[in-house]
């Protein structure tokens, strides 16, 4: 049975582990820290040592393995091979991503966007397993979307496919900036470290008590958007406006979406939708923004692979390159 490497590339960490042809990783990933600001080669020679050791680490050889799968954030040129110029990866820029790995490794590699592989694991063996089609969600340092149609990837005709997070959802003109350079991007408004700006935002305001205030002033460093909304589920009105405003612009982004590819499913993974408080609005507002008839139909869900969803889901993109015959010339 055919085994395939995924390695999913983070701004703090890499991971990789072997996986097999049902969508089971043969052992714990091995995750390696990115340290972009070494630089790009150094980045490149820890992507491979990644790889070699997930291999090591499932008791193989290279030699038993059938295809790699590397996903990185955008953006990127996936005919190319490329990372561009991502945001979370300075000071990456032009990245030969695709060609070093098959180059050193000697194995079909395949190159994918982190969220869009996210989203196919999910789909592949995660919380889209029974569905017919599915968008992810993402919610991490940045905004990734990943739309999945069958088995098909929709990645788009500039690589460029599923970059949910660089919808505009607020005024480009005067909306919060993005990390892309733009304004009003739903990344500014529903990325785990925009709810942390805008909860400060908030807090400067704010007149009322609040445990988050307390939380704040006791731990600066430590307010992530999983804190905070946990304490929304634990009740305070604060915390909870923050979830509201967050489940408004991400249901404001996935009905644009319900509208264009009326998928089976919605998915949002991140540690931040774990939270009650935030499911429940999520769902509220899909509902209530979406197209009056369909989006009854339309499923939301939650992710269900965690941070394994990249690794497992790039192995999962190698695994249907390989079954794809190539178009006729
Ligand atoms: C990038 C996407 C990526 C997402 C999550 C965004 O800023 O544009 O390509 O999927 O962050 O990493
Ligand atoms: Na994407
Ligand atoms: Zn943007």
């Amino acid at each position: 049975t055919p085994l395939f490497v995924g390695l999913d590339v983070g701004g703090t960490t890499m991971k990789a582990a072997v996986v097999d042809d049902n969508g089971t990783p043969l052992s714990k990933p091995v995750v390696m820290n990115t340290e972009p600001e070494r630089g790009q080669e150094a980045g490149l020679e820890t992507m491979c040592e990644t790889i070699r050791r997930a291999v090591a680490a499932a008791k193989l050889t290279m030699a038993d393995i059938t295809a790699i799968g590397v996903a990185t954030p955008g953006l990127m040129d996936l005919k190319a091979g490329l990372i561009l110029d991502p945001p979370n990866l300075k000071p990456w820029k032009n990245v030969p991503v695709r060609d070093r790995i098959q180059n050193v490794f000697k194995l079909p590699t395949i190159y994918q966007n982190d969220a869009n592989a996210a989203a196919y694991g999910e789909f592949w063996v995660g919380a889209g397993q029974d569905a017919t089609s599915m968008v992810l969600f993402t919610l991490g340092t940045g905004v990734g979307g990943g739309i999945i149609l069958g088995d098909y990837i929709l990645e788009g005709e500039h690589s460029h496919g599923g970059e949910l997070g660089h919808m505009r959802i607020e005024s480009p003109q005067y909306g919060r900036r993005c990390g892309c350079g733009a304004r009003g991007c739903l990344e500014a408004y529903g990325s785990a470290s925009s709810v942390v700006r805008r909860t400060r935002d908030e807090l400067a305001e704010w007149r009322g008590p609040s445990k988050l205030k307390a939380y704040y002033t006791a731990n600066d460093d430590e307010l992530t958007a999983k804190v905070i909304f946990d304490i929304a589920d634990k009740g305070d009105d604060l915390a909870r406006k923050i979830v509201d405003d967050t489940a408004y612009y991400l249901a404001l982004g996935a009905c644009a979406v319900i509208a264009t590819v009326d998928p089976d499913m919605i998915v949002f993974g991140g540690g931040m939708a774990v939270a009650e408080s935030f499911r429940a609005k999520i769902h509220e507002y899909v509902v209530r923004f979406g197209l009056t008839h369909p989006v009854k139909q339309v499923k939301v869900a939650f992710a269900k692979l965690g941070s394994d969803a990249g690794f497992i889901g790039t192995a999962g993109g190698a695994r249907l390159a390989m079954k794809k015959l190539p178009r006729p010339e």
